[in-house]
């Protein structure tokens, strides 16, 4: 049905627009709306008080020492840099966690965390074909389409309570129950997208049990850590399970918490059981790249490795992180109480989620009004990026969302 066809003269004259993305598609429509009130809600991006995505302090410093002592601009290994990858190793599991101490992890570098789970998507259906991949609903909007484009089946599992504010832990399982050995459980590391709703580190400990028993392979999607508790903190679920001594597949990203979305910082990292198994892996994942993009961009990951390995800009980012944190536990508290002096409809739960996002629980239809008739944007399923909340446009949102409710 979809042949080449050149009867009219064209090839493309019969191309039919595609659907905008679920999410940049609304980015787009943001930046197009002429309303100088307009707020964006939209995509995962930092903004500060003055709705600014700053670059921040750290990278400008390792900025400029990497182009005083940057000697080549050639192509990277196909796996990219080795120093990066150790970076980013030690920050995920600590440089004396065992799983870094006995080489016992591939991690290559990717074009942001999409980039990672596309070429974790890619080796899985290669390696393991009859595999399908169980998600969280709701979940991030490119999840699904991500491991459907390498060829594999997703499925979903049950996330939130019936209030759709909170966790549905047992839910969660008995959904899992239909889950078949040899499937993958994809986790959200911490700050769950789209709903900031997380699994206490007791539930990470008795789900690294529950995997085991199913006999899954999880694979964590770590885009967010040091968006909610710290960055040792926030990577408690992916050790609880390496430490039951699972196989682990993590992919993570430098977007959020280095502020270099627009470098596509990222990494894929496979936890095997040992040492020449993880060569083995690595060996695979690199034909995985080698067909997608041959090897990854130098700079942003460049930037990364320099922050991480000096003692002096690492404190830096750390401060930068944390007055981040600080932001948006801040704008989440206003919001509750901006909220509440509204409305009877309790939203003193968005001061429980974590992260950049909270599940706003505004309808379809409320989340439809606000775009059009007020020019605030909010992704379809009522998720909001609080950081794009500050104290300028909190009235008028407050107002508008209570007008809608
Ligand atoms: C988001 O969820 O908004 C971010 O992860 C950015 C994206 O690519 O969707």
């Amino acid at each position: 049905m979809n042949t080449l066809k050149n009867t009219a003269q064209s090839f493309f004259n019969h191309v039919e627009p595609a659907p905008p993305d679920a999410i940049l598609g609304l980015n787009e429509a943001f930046k197009n709306d002429p309303n100088p009130e307009k707020i964006n809600l939209t995509v995962g991006v930092y903004q500060d008080e003055n709705g600014v995505t700053p670059v921040l302090d750290c990278i400008r410093a390792a900025e400029k020492r990497l182009i005083e002592q940057e000697k080549s601009k050639s192509y990277l290994g196909i796996q990219g840099s080795p120093e990066y990858a150790s970076s980013v190793q030690n920050l995920i599991f600590g440089k004396e966690h065992p799983v870094v101490t006995q080489a016992r992890a591939a991690t290559v570098q990717t074009p942001g965390g999409t980039g990672g789970l596309r070429i974790a998507g890619d080796f899985i259906k290669r390696q393991f074909d009859q595999a399908r991949v169980w998600m969280s609903s709701p979940t991030w909007a490119n999840h699904p389409a991500i491991f459907a484009a390498s060829g594999l089946v997703t499925k979903s599992y049950t996330y939130l309570d019936a209030d759709k504010t909170g966790l549905d832990f047992a839910g969660m399982k008995e959904s899992l129950s239909e889950s078949r050995p040899g499937d993958v459980l994809l986790l959200h590391g911490c700050c769950h997208n789209p709903t900031g709703v997380d699994f206490s580190v007791d539930q990470w400990s008795e789900l690294a049990e529950w995997v085991r028993s199913r006999e899954l392979l999880p694979l964590v999607d770590c885009a967010y850590q040091g968006f909610h508790k710290g960055l040792k903190e926030d990577v408690a679920g992916v050790l609880a399970l390496c430490d039951a001594g699972l196989e682990v597949m993590v992919c993570s990203s430098f977007s959020k918490n280095l502020g270099l979305y627009g470098e596509r910082v990222g990494a894929m990292t496979v936890v095997a059981q040992d040492r020449s198994a993880a060569d083995a892996i690595l060996s695979h994942v690199k034909s995985c790249i080698r067909v997608n993009y041959s090897n990854p961009p130098r700079h942003g990951a460049a930037l990364a490795t320099i922050v991480l390995n000096d003692a002096e800009f690492s404190r830096r980012w750390q401060d930068e992180l944390s007055a981040i944190r600080s932001r948006i536990k801040q704008v989440r508290s206003l919001l509750v109480s901006e909220m509440n002096s509204r409305t009877e409809v309790d939203f003193s739960f968005i001061e429980r989620q974590n992260g950049m996002f909270s599940f706003s629980g505004l309808t379809p239809v409320q989340v439809d009004q606000l775009r059009n008739e007020y020019s605030i944007y909010i992704v379809g399923g009522g998720r909001i990026n609080v950081a794009g909340i500050n104290t300028r446009n909190i009235g008028r949102l407050c107002d508008s969302i209570a007008a809608v409710l």
